[in-house]
């Protein structure tokens, strides 16, 4: 990709006055008045409607834009509209009405459930396109190669490749639990027709820039904003502060919601809001820096040490520390397990901000409708948004419509509110339509990161390997604000344990603010960090009593009746023992085949992990409503926004399955606040356990209704006809016209609404209780090559064993295992967010189609009582285990311990030399 866009930078042409530019697109003749310096993508998408090129940074590193020009793929963002005179272009769109290797390759994606959210997916396939023109049989590399400059966040690239080289896969169109259902939503990503946040804004709505602090933490001064105003042609309006009619929060949990949408008076980190400029399009564009603004840049803490050490600024005024909240589970006596036992292993861990890089940018707009905002926006939380925004404006909440567009990928970062109030606020005050696009540098600067993390543990074990005691404590960097910090200092010290049986067990956690941008929820909720810590200590005990690490691990694996670190004990439905077990004979053949001799080496290494799913010790709730039209339609209100993971397709699935009647007589109402109950937020690997629980239970009671208005048996079946009902009870069949019942309010004639909300109990002052009514279980085996004189690592393998209780869909596990792996190994090898300089995807890298190896998915169904049909969530697991596994596969090749991440080549050498290699 950076090379084409330096092909087509040198051929830029800057205009001194607008002319016409003519060329074709999608066999179409256009012509485009040309500004000085528009970007291809921008006449295509603003001037043309060609909404289906999607834009993921402006600046050619993700390859979203991807078009054919005269049949070669460019970056559309990196080309001058100018120097597409006389060109042809072709976009996914027009590629898939008329192309045939774009029909054959969305049928294949289709397939192998190769788009997720879909953001990289019309680049994906407009890249395939132009290389089976060129080569029908492609290789492997070639593919790979074809494909290396359009960067995917969710899917871990394998998907993508099988579908380009048309691999086989089974897949259906229909079917229920268990069967591998092609994507519901599918259709629209493969055409890029699939609707963005920055996809649905009217032609006459206003722009917003945001004015943001460009220190890490200053005070600041505005000048004559009214005279800025008059004097500055197309400027609607300013909002500060002052302008916030209601609470100047973001969020509405209190602990969650310190947060201000504008400063008042200090900034605290870099790329917080102060203002926002309302106006044309136009307007701001060429609005350079003239907003008048003066900046004192103040102290900074930008690390925990920083903010601890004596004298540290207190970035909250009113309070005496800047520990923001901690947590702690104690279970025995760990300090006297260490204390007595035969081998303790210690360390000393780091890992970095890790930043979510959805390839699609935060993005929506607003609309006043008399009394009502109306918000059309990316989000993984609608009623939270719906909540936040009320309090924001200061109206009730019936006054605030949210309605999710798709969303390019969330991973943790969506469930925060982003562009939100600002277009709310903006919209309300105007009564104009009102749109807002974060620039990619934008996004990375103001929005949740991962928590960076500083975590020292100890792990104690007999002679045989028996794991005895644990002590944890870790400290992490929430930034300036608090976000969703209180839910990884609860989180981390459930979890450190790794799902094993550990008698003797403390584990601490401290958030602590600092002056960055804030530590969110991302995909984990900390637990990442903390397995890197607990495996790697784990290493070390195998190691030094010369035991099997797979052996060990599997030897201390919690079992079903074994009390978790919290006192839980499940009686069914443990699953790590199996996991690891499913890998043994992967693990011994891999292990037996390694080089470990000569300038690069192979190693095998294992991790496993555990995570609960849903909220930990509170009120997590999903509400289903579903009902029958007189017409004969089911209609299922699915409000669990599917970010990519497929909760569309999954919780159909087992809603039709609970009915009893063929998915492909469902049609979905999505989320949107008006019209979906609250099936709660797309977060901690919560839909299809918990929404799921709730379709389910919806089906059923649905089928009930139905059922009882024939007078049939449990085991009737349903089949819906136009206007009718047919149910067959053995040979007695029963129309049941449906045009001649009672409907609703909401027009149906039978209805069901059903909520679920997981059991769990309170933690007490030690951790002890029932954090969650169900966890799913992961061990990772990874192969990988290191390159020693370099210190690079090269991944050759990695085979996943997943416990998800009951695959509703097998092929979307195997999607969601594949894009944790990619997140896993991001983190592992190459991720680091560092404020004020990497807010690019150039500076900051993600993994591309050629760092990921293949990746043998093997799901295991230990299911589970609460599960919906057994299932269990999968989102977060999928990356838990993959990071510890790469570190302790580069020791198993080099004997090198690494204890940070990400493993960049300097960091291996280091730990190469440290291990005695020259
Ligand atoms: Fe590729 Fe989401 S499917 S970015």
């Amino acid at each position: 990709t950076a090379d084409r866009g330096r092909r087509m930078s040198d051929t830029a042409v800057s205009l001194a006055a607008p002319r016409a530019v003519a060329f074709m697109l999608n066999g179409r003749a256009v012509a485009v008045a040309a500004e000085g310096g528009q970007r291809l993508s921008a006449a295509l998408r603003e001037e043309l409607g060609a909404r289906d090129v999607k834009v993921g940074c402006n600046a050619g590193d993700c390859g979203a834009c991807t078009v054919l020009m005269d049949g070669a793929p460019v970056c559309a963002c990196l080309v001058p509209l100018a120097a597409a005179e006389g060109a042809r272009i072709e976009t996914a769109a027009g590629l898939a009405a008329t192309d045939p290797h774009a029909k054959t390759l969305g049928a294949a994606f289709l397939r192998h459930g190769a788009a997720q959210c879909g953001m990289c997916t019309p680049g994906m396939i407009v890249s395939a396109v132009a290389l089976k023109r060129e080569n029908p049989a492609p290789s492997r590399e070639a593919v790979v190669d074809a494909l290396s400059g359009v960067l995917c966040r969710c899917t871990g690239y394998r998907a993508i490749l099988d579908a380009v080289l048309d691999a086989p896969k089974p897949a259906t169109a229909d079917g229920t639990v268990g069967a591998r259902v092609t994507r519901l939503d599918g259709r629209a990503k493969i055409t890029g027709a699939e609707i963005f946040g920055d996809d649905a804004a009217p032609a006459d709505a206003l722009a917003l820039r945001i004015v943001r602090s460009p220190h890490h933490r200053a005070a600041f001064r505005f000048g004559d904003l009214n005279t800025f105003v008059r004097n500055t042609p197309g400027v609607a309006m300013v909002l500060t502060a002052d302008d916030v009619p209601g609470e100047n929060r973001f969020g509405v949990i209190p602990a969650f919601a310190d947060q201000p949408v504008f400063a008042p008076a200090e900034t605290r980190f870099r790329g917080e809001a102060v203002a926002a400029i309302v106006g044309e399009p136009d307007a701001l564009e060429t609005l350079g820096d003239a907003f008048p603004i003066t900046w004192e840049p103040l102290p900074a803490a930008l690390t925990p040490q920083d903010a601890l050490a004596d004298g540290a600024a207190t970035l909250h005024p009113g309070r005496a520390q800047n520990v923001m909240c901690t947590g702690l589970v104690q279970r025995g006596d760990a300090d006297a397990a260490l204390r007595a036992a035969d081998i303790v292993a210690e360390g000393t861990f780091r890992t970095p901000f890790v930043e979510h890089a959805p390839i699609e940018p935060e993005a929506g707009y607003a609309v006043r409708v008399g009394d009502r905002v109306e918000v059309y926006a990316s989000t993984q939380a609608p009623v939270m948004d719906q909540e936040g925004v009320a309090a924001i404006l200061g109206l009730p909440l019936s006054a605030v419509r949210i309605v999710p567009l798709a969303a390019g990928g969330g991973f943790g970062t969506k469930l925060d509110l982003s562009v939100q109030p600002f277009l709310a606020l903006a919209a309300w005050r105007t009564g104009r339509p009102v749109r807002l696009a974060y620039s990619r540098a934008e996004s990375m600067q103001a929005t949740t990161k991962r928590h960076p993390s500083e975590i020292r543990a100890s792990v104690a074990a007999r002679r045989d390997g028996t794991i005895t005691a644990m002590r944890f404590s870790g400290d992490f960097n929430t930034g300036a604000y608090a976000s969703w910090g209180p839910t990884v200092a609860t989180r981390v010290p459930v979890h450190a344990s790794g799902p094993y049986a550990i008698a003797n067990y403390r584990a601490t956690s401290r958030a602590i603010h600092t002056h960055t941008a804030p530590a969110g929820a991302f995909r984990g909720f900390g637990v990442p960090q903390s397995a890197i810590a607990q495996e790697v200590l784990f290493e070390d005990i195998a190691e030094r009593l010369g035991l099997d690490p797979l052996e060990m691990r599997i030897a201390n694996a919690l079992t079903n009746g074994a009390p978790t670190v919290c006192g839980q004990v499940f009686p069914t439905g443990v699953g790590i023992r199996a996991c690891l077990e499913a890998l043994r004979p992967h693990w011994q053949r891999a292990r037996g085949a390694a080089q470990r001799t000569g300038s690069v080496r192979h190693g095998v290494g294992i991790a496993a992990g555990w995570y609960g799913c849903g909220n930990t010790s509170i009120p997590n709730p999903s509400t289903i409503r579903a009902g029958v039209r007189p017409d004969g339609t089911v209609v299922l209100h699915q409000g669990a926004v599917d970010i990519g993971q497929g909760a569309n397709t999954v919780i159909a699935q087992i809603f039709a399955d609970a009915l009893g009647v063929p998915l492909c007589a469902i049609a979905l109402e999505g989320a949107d606040t008006d019209i979906t109950p609250d099936a709660g937020k797309t977060s901690a690997s919560r839909q299809t356990f918990i929404s799921g629980n709730a379709a389910r239970l919806a089906g059923e009671a649905l089928r009930g209704k139905i059922l009882r208005h024939a007078n049939a048996g449990e085991g009737a079946s349903i089949d819906p006809l136009l206007g009718a009902l047919e149910v067959a009870d053995g040979p007695r069949h029963t129309v049941i016209d449906l045009t001649a019942l009672p409907q609703d309010t909401r027009g149906y004639v039978f209805a069901a609404e059903e909520t679920y909300d997981p059991p769990t109990a309170p933690l007490d002052q030690n951790g002890q209780g029932e954090p969650y009514a169900v966890y799913g279980y992961a061990a990772h085996m990874v192969e990988l090559c290191v390159d020693v004189p370099l210190g690079r690592i090269h991944l050759t393998r990695v085979t996943a064993a997943h416990d998800v209780g009951r695959a509703i869909n097998p092929t979307m596990v195997e999607g969601q295992v594949a894009g944790g792996i990619a997140q896993g190994a991001g983190m592992a090898l190459m991720e680091a967010w560092i404020p004020g300089r990497t807010d690019n995807l150039h500076d900051y890298l993600i993994p591309t189609a050629g760092d990921m190896p293949p990746i043998e998915t093997i799901i295991v169904e230990e299911p589970d009582p609460h599960g919906p049909y057994g299932a269990k969530g999968l989102g977060e697991h999928a990356l838990i285990p993959t990071a510890p596994a790469i570190l302790n596969a580069i020791r198993h090749a080099t004997g090198a311990r690494i204890t940070e991440v990400p493993a960049t080549p300097d960091v291996v050498r280091r730990a190469l030399k440290e291990a005695g290699h020259e």
